[in-house]
């Protein structure tokens, strides 16, 4: 695959073509989605939970995140590389969204930043994009809202909430998301966004009418199973693997079956024997 640029997402959604996107957290899983051929990359915040062992996502600092987001962006070239705004740094104000967005250009070395909200962020949004950074909104189930949710729960399940979805899709998109991120909706409802927009939107838990699709790397390979929420789907059980090698490797090492003849340097027997004089 060659590199996935702004202008790529766009033709790809003109041309109703499905867009990839997965999470990668560190420099391994980059080049994993890189050599993947998926369309985009994600440094999502969940890996505040999948891989520092966070309760939530809403402890992670910027700098952690940074951190991340550099590891990711040596790995993963060709994807599209979006990295998530963390809980608190850039909501209580557009110069604070603008200030922190810039530091995940210059320090992150990402292309776009995602943020979770609907119509409030709208301003943040705007100032963002201003400033020629762009953004992919984030509505639904917002993981660093959950307990104002009162958890990890689906949203849009009432009228009014499907319709306050719907308004916060139409806000973000007037303030210039480059995509939408919907999660955890009934697919009736993230499918009908989809098509009032003009953006593509990416679904996670909210059906097959969205434009693109991202799931959480670790959820997805077994390598997290704190919890599994509905929408992951197990595509390899990582955690098995792992465990299975090393619980081999503690067994070798235990009865000295490792290492062999083949992992050890030799030394020419000349130098041996004047060493054993
Ligand atoms: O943090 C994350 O991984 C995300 C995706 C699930 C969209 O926000
Ligand atoms: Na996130």
């Amino acid at each position: 695959r060659s590199k996935v640029t702004i202008k790529t997402i766009g033709r790809m959604y003109r041309h109703n073509e499905p867009i990839s996107v997965m999470t990668a957290q560190d420099y391994p899983s980059g080049m994993l989605v890189d050599r993947s051929g998926i369309d985009m990359c994600l440094v999502g915040d969940s890996l505040a939970m999948v891989a520092l062992g966070y309760e939530s996502t809403t402890s992670l600092t910027v700098d952690e995140m940074l951190h991340h987001c550099r590891a990711v962006a040596r790995g993963s070239k060709n994807p599209f590389l979006v990295g998530d705004l963390p809980f608190g740094s850039f909501e209580a104000s557009p110069v604070d969204a603008v200030r922190v967005a810039q530091r995940f250009i210059k320090e992150g070395n990402v292309e776009a930043v995602k943020l979770e909200g609907g119509l409030e962020m709208a301003e943040h949004i705007k100032a963002i994009t201003r400033v020629g950074v762009p953004v992919m909104g984030h509505i639904g189930l917002t993981p660093q809202r959950s307990s104002a949710l009162g958890g990890f729960r689906v949203q849009g399940k009432t009228c009014k909430q499907a319709q306050r979805l719907l308004a916060d899709a139409l806000a973000l998109q007037e303030a210039g998301v480059f995509a939408l991120v919907l999660e955890a909706m009934p697919a009736e409802i993230a499918g009908y966004i989809t098509s009032k927009l003009k953006v593509p939107t990416i679904g996670i838990g909210a059906g097959v009418n969205c434009s693109g699709q991202v799931l959480v790397m670790n959820d997805i390979m077994g390598l997290f199973d704190r919890f599994v929420p509905k929408f992951t789907k197990e595509y390899a059980n990582l955690n098995e693997i792992i465990t299975n090698g090393l619980k081999e490797y503690n067994n070798d090492v235990k009865s000295r079956s490792f290492p062999e003849q083949k992992h050890t340097y030799p030394i020419d027997p000349v130098q041996l024997e004047k060493f054993w004089q």
